[in-house]
């Protein structure tokens, strides 16, 4: 097969899509950004609008494995899940904060340090996930609250609403990846790009995307520290994903699926 039969009739887009994934100028984007002309700089977190739930967080009680190298030799893509297996508080907890908790505030209000990476600590995601069976926990969308746990031993999530037609909606949002609908909790995270276009303007999508790979690892590998099984997913409905979570769209979109349970 000639290069010339590949791809066929795509290639302008697939070329531009090359272009992206390769580093552009940040010396001369960088000249250009909001922070360099003394704009306002967003929230490092979205604001917590409704009632507060604090999770129980004993991480000793949910993490099992103590040796990073069996973590490793053991995290694998499961996509088999016994619904009626209950996630525990302490497990759930566990996640969202391994994966996006907010160790120390730096500066006035300036950045975020987190278990994770992140270009100039911009950590420009949240997390949400549908709940099908959490202990203590009713089922429906919930959003993680990272701020407001700083300092306690406690994990806060607010819940956003029912998710009637669990089965259905859950596999027409992962593009009828009918497996995932029985998974105890599936979490979304959600890209609000202005917090890293602010710093790195044109540059900032290309960083965000670097960003998002180091926190779907650190989530993969706390499930499987806690003997429970994942399964990233990048085949969803923007869309249907984008109205369950209420996200509009463009400030804040999803950009990440994960199944998680027993
Ligand atoms: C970016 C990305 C997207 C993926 N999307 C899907 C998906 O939509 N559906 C699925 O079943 N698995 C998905 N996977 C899981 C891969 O199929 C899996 O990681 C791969 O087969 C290797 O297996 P392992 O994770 O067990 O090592 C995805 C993995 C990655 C990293």
């Amino acid at each position: 097969m000639s290069k010339d039969n590949r791809n066929e009739g795509l290639w302008e887009e697939i070329n531009n899509n090359r272009d992206f994934m390769k580093c552009p100028d940040f010396s001369k984007t960088m000249i250009c950004s909001d922070q360099e002309k003394k704009l306002t700089q967003p929230p490092l977190s979205k604001e917590a609008k409704g009632e507060i739930i604090k999770l129980s967080a004993d991480f000793d009680d949910a993490v099992i494995t103590d040796s990073y190298k069996e973590l490793l030799d053991i995290r694998r893509s499961i996509r088999v899940y016994d619904k009626k297996a209950a996630m525990t508080q302490n497990q759930l907890a566990f996640l969202l904060w391994s994966t996006q908790g907010i160790q120390e505030i730096k500066g006035q209000n300036y950045a975020t340090l987190r278990p994770v990476a992140s270009g100039g600590a911009r950590h420009p995601f949240e997390t949400y996930f549908i709940v099908q069976n959490v202990e203590g926990l009713k089922p429906g969308v919930y959003h993680y609250l990272p701020l407001e746990n700083i300092g306690e031993k406690r994990v806060a999530i607010r819940f956003i609403g029912d998710f009637p037609e669990h089965k259905k909606r859950v596999t027409n949002m992962l593009a009828g990846q009918k497996w995932a609908s029985d998974a105890p909790v599936v979490v979304f995270l959600s890209c609000v790009a202005y917090r890293a276009e602010w710093r790195y303007s044109v540059c900032a999508h290309r960083v965000v995307l670097i960003d998002l790979g180091h926190v779907g690892q650190n989530l993969m590998l706390s499930a499987a520290a806690m003997g429970l099984g994942s399964c990233c997913i990048a085949a969803y409905d923007q869309k249907l994903c984008d109205d369950a979570l209420g996200l509009d769209s463009n400030e804040e979109y999803t950009v990440y699926v994960c199944t998680v349970g027993g």
